[in-house]
């Protein structure tokens, strides 16, 4: 019976892999969701999972020390899995602050919590590890060609990436200096159910519902490697159950798309899908100021985890793209206390979790 202690699970990646877990493993394990409700987290996110007998959340922010101790305390955890993270390059470019706290102290801070509690006399206690949700920008930007390896240089260029690489750093410290059992895992660009609208996806998706325009940075070239979110969960619980103490995987769909390809995509799918919604179209696309220092491609050289741990996506992009805009017509509800705000005014005291 393990115990995963997965941070960030009220986000979006988090609240997947958290579902993920119980749908896979069910009463055999425990999990604890430690996450301090950032504008990103969302206990609705959970609110299927919120009686589960074996689910614990707990409001706790990762940079502080004595309630991670408290924690570690209270469970006998086996894994961390740090979702935990300020996440959106937009963000980072108009306040770092937050960026520098959460993804660089937060990780120390967890790291240092996790050798102090598993560390003995005889080394660290068994069937313990540190996994680290990293992602491809901390490799930089690509030109028309070549793919990310596990090798490629770290070279982060927004505050976002460059706090990750730090926190990437501190995790591959705590592995050589004190043998700390980890993994990283760097991962290219996710969508999926439950992913917050400020992210390119869902906000074309919401926007289109609104008959609002859609937002094209710059040239609207630009290339990100898309993973259903799904494909992503497995392949961390892969690197859970077989990764190899102190290895780096990418994890990438191999599906390299122009923005302005997923903006028309979405469009097509929303218009089939709500023939009567004549406002939709590309009419709404408007082209804008490019992001600052907007990295130009990334590509995911997936080639480690397929071959060592027999890992491969399994959802095409059509496939990945239609499921995600049907869940968010699906989801109104959803989406509009999100973008209200409502969900951050009422759920947080709704939620009685144990
Ligand atoms: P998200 O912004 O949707 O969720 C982040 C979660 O972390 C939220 O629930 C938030 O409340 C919580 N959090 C933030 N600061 C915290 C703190 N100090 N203490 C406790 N909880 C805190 O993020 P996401 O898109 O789900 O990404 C999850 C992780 O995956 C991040 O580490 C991100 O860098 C990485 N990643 C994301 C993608 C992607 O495409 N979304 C791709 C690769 C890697
Ligand atoms: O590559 C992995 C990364 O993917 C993760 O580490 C980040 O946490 C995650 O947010 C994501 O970063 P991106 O910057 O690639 O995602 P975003 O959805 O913000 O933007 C995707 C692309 O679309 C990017 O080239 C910028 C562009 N864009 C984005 C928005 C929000 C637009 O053209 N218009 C927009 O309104």
């Amino acid at each position: 019976m393990h115990t995963y202690c997965i941070t960030g699970g009220c986000g979006f990646i988090g609240s997947n892999f958290v579902r993920y877990l119980l749908n896979k493993y069910g009463s055999n394990i425990t999990i604890i969701n430690v996450d301090c409700l950032t504008y990103a987290g969302n206990p609705l996110n959970l609110k299927d999972i919120w009686d589960e007998p074996r689910y614990f959340f707990r409001k706790i922010d990762i940079c502080d020390k004595s309630a991670l101790k408290k924690l570690f305390k209270e469970f006998d955890i086996n894994y961390i899995v740090n979702f935990a993270a300020e996440s959106h390059v937009d963000r980072s470019i108009q306040n770092p602050e937050a960026f520098v706290s959460t993804n660089i102290t937060g990780t120390y801070t967890l790291l240092e919590t996790a050798r102090q509690s598993w560390e003995t006399e005889q080394g660290f206690l068994p069937e313990r590890k540190f996994i680290q949700i990293s992602t491809d920008e901390v490799y930089g930007s690509l030109g028309k060609t070549g793919c990310f390896t596990e090798n490629s240089p770290l070279a982060p260029r927004s505050p976002y990436s460059a706090s990750k690489a730090s926190a990437d750093l501190l995790v591959k410290a705590y592995s050589d200096t004190y043998n700390l059992p980890v993994n990283i895992t760097r991962c290219s660009n996710n969508y999926g159910p439950y992913q917050f609208p400020e992210k390119l996806i869902p906000l074309v998706i919401n926007n289109c519902l609104n008959g609002s325009e859609l937002p094209v940075y710059g040239d609207g070239k630009n290339i990100r490697d898309w993973l259903y979110v799904e494909d992503h969960c497995g392949a961390i619980d892969l690197v859970i159950n077989k990764g190899l103490p102190g290895e780096v995987y990418n994890i990438g769909g191999q599906c390299e798309k122009q923005n302005i390809e997923i903006i028309k995509a979405v469009i097509r799918i929303i218009s089939g899908l709500l023939p009567d919604s004549k406002n939709i179209g590309e009419v709404l696309i408007k082209y804008v100021n490019d992001r600052k220092g907007h990295d130009r491609r990334y590509a995911i050289d997936s080639s480690k985890i397929r071959k060592e741990l027999g890992w491969y996506p399994q959802t095409g992009f059509e496939e990945g793209i239609l499921e995600t805009v049907k869940w968010y017509l699906d989801n109104r509800d959803w989406l509009l206390d999100v973008t209200s705000g409502q969900y951050n005014e009422y759920y947080k005291q709704m939620y009685k979790g144990k």
